[in-house]
């Protein structure tokens, strides 16, 4: 099977990137600039249910002001993330152009280092918005920092992998785990586009974001099956364990797997908001514990029935035997065990998103 015929699909995502990119400035840095956070009112930044310990005692116990300042630095922690990730992934898009250029297609390798372009903008776009609004806050960008002690995951997530790409010639695997990445990013971002009272020119960045992003998850998407059938047997079996188990540990809201550096990161910004760290530490498990709210709200389930359920219909369409993908489907279930029993039920939004144009 030859790269140039596989990769046949890049060629249209570069004609759609070719018109997108003239527009990075006007679609991107252009309303970053032009957003005042003196204008925020009463606007979020963030989907209401989705704000860190929304509906908790804790979040009972700040004032609107504070609550308000939760959501926006739930928005701040959430993007700042999703910076450096994408700084992460630009580092293994670049070097998979590298590689493409000398091994492979030079028009795949175009394409693959045209998302590093993209990526770069919309960092700095959200640099810009980001530190306006810590400002607003009376914070700086070392603050969120020291609080977001989970953005070593992004270092790790790129030394795994470019080991990885090194051993093997190629960044297939990265390509493939990236989807999860792309799915669950999506789902906040299209619920922060829906949030009704969400900041119009935050929602214009966003909503331009979400449709760059839904090209990237294309070619995450259809690169993972390529690369899927590139590889021999035992190779396919370990890429589809390691998938399941990554994105079995990628969620939206709380999560059996909730690790140290999500609660670092989730005290961190309680205290920010000037939670005592002792408080802090307290609300954080016993939201995590389900204590006062078995159930998330309605929004946060219907995310992580979405994710679910983007991740199984990705699995069933794997050419892999029917044994993988029940393993898979089942790994990845466990981690979402809270939403896999039960279907969607009339209290929670459908999560239906349609395609997002310009
Ligand atoms: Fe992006
Ligand atoms: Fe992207």
């Amino acid at each position: 099977m030859s790269a140039a015929a596989t990769f046949e699909f890049t060629r249209r995502l570069q004609l759609v990137s070719d018109r997108d990119v003239e527009r990075l400035d006007d679609n991107f840095l252009a309303p970053a600039r032009a957003f005042d956070a003196a204008d925020l009112g009463t606007h979020l930044l963030f989907p209401r249910e989705m704000s860190w310990y929304y509906g908790e005692p804790i979040w009972h116990e700040l004032s609107p002001a504070k609550q308000q300042m939760l959501n926006h630095l739930s928005f701040c922690q959430s993007y700042f993330s999703t910076a450096v990730a994408e700084a992460a992934t630009n580092t293994l898009n670049f070097q998979a152009a590298l590689q493409t250029f000398i091994r492979e297609d030079a028009e795949v390798a175009l394409y693959m280092a045209r998302e590093v372009v993209e990526e770069t903008t919309h960092i700095q776009s959200f640099l810009i918005v980001i530190n306006k609004v810590l400002t607003h806050h009376g914070l700086t960008l070392d603050d969120l920092r020291r609080a977001n002690v989970s953005l070593s995951l992004s270092e790790r997530y790129v030394q795994a992998h470019s080991l990885v790409g090194w051993l093997r010639g190629n960044l297939d695997f990265y390509y493939f785990t990236r989807f999860p990445l792309n799915v669950n990013q999506k789902t906040v971002e299209r619920c922060a586009i829906d949030e009704p009272d969400m900041h119009p020119g935050v929602r214009a960045i966003l909503k331009n974001h979400a449709i760059d992003e839904a090209r990237h998850m294309q070619m995450s998407r259809a690169t993972g099956k390529v690369a899927l059938s590139r590889m021999g047997t035992a190779m396919r079996w370990l890429a589809c364990i390691g998938f399941a188990h990554f994105a079995a540990r990628l969620y939206i809201g709380r999560h059996k797997k909730d690790g140290t550096l999500q609660r670092g990161t989730r005290v961190g910004t309680l205290v920010l908001c000037g939670v005592p760290k002792e408080r802090a530490n307290q609300a954080y498990e016993a939201w995590r514990d389900r204590v006062n709210q078995p159930e998330d709200p309605p929004l946060v389930r219907a995310g992580r029935h979405y994710y679910l359920r983007q991740m199984s219909e990705y699995v069933d369409q794997l050419e892999v035997p029917l044994r993988l993908r029940s393993y898979m489907k089942r790994v990845i279930s466990d981690g979402y065990a809270d939403v896999a029993a039960k279907a969607p039920d009339a209290r929670e939004p459908a999560l239906e998103f349609g395609d997002l144009t310009r």
